[in-house]
């Protein structure tokens, strides 16, 4: 498989989250509900596979080899990793503003709402300019070795960074979600 093939698979999952969150939002918009739990599970899965398992394979190594292979896209990663930056700040609002809507803070409901709102807004679009511009500029350039060279990294990278067996996790909490909230 090539490495960006594996990186457009996640994005699937990722934009399914989003799409979850949106509807998650606006219940919690229209009545003041949410469910702590299910809200717990989606906050693991932005702070621990979209940040250190999805970003960290483009940061750490999809991003530094199209660099080496001299492709000119400097411009377009710049804006990804500013983005990247962007999407960890509003996780970390929406962590704290969640904690301290749990603790019984009036504002936090706002801000958790907020915060979430520019992240929903943030992602699917920084993902779908990934998807159309970026990867193909790495697929016109990566020889077919270079490609199953950064697909064994990226997966020696989610066993390090994630542990075994939790993708898959992630993926069955993905499935009950989109029963109960896309159904
Ligand atoms: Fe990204
Ligand atoms: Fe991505």
């Amino acid at each position: 498989m090539k490495a960006t093939q594996q990186l457009k698979d996640e994005h699937q999952g990722i934009k399914t989250v989003f799409r979850i969150l949106d509807k998650i939002f606006e219940k919690f918009k229209a009545d003041g509900t949410l469910d702590t739990a299910h809200f717990e599970g989606i906050l693991d899965f932005l702070k621990v596979f979209v940040d250190k398992c999805h970003h960290g394979k483009e940061e750490d190594l999809l991003f530094p080899a199209m660099e080496q292979a001299g492709i000119a896209g400097h411009g377009h990663i710049r804006v990804m990793l500013s983005e990247h930056t962007a999407g960890r700040n509003y996780v970390k609002n929406i962590s704290d503003a969640f904690a301290g809507y749990k603790a019984g803070n009036k504002a936090a409901a706002a801000e958790l709402i907020d915060n979430a709102g520019e992240y929903i807004s943030l992602m699917p679009a920084h993902i779908d300019k990934e998807n159309n511009v970026l990867y193909p500029m790495a697929d016109s350039r990566f020889s077919e070795e270079k490609q199953e060279e950064l697909y064994q990294a990226f997966e020696k990278l989610e066993i390090e960074r994630i542990g075994v067996g939790r993708h898959e996790e992630f993926h069955e909490m993905i499935e009950k979600f989109m029963e109960i909230y896309l159904g």
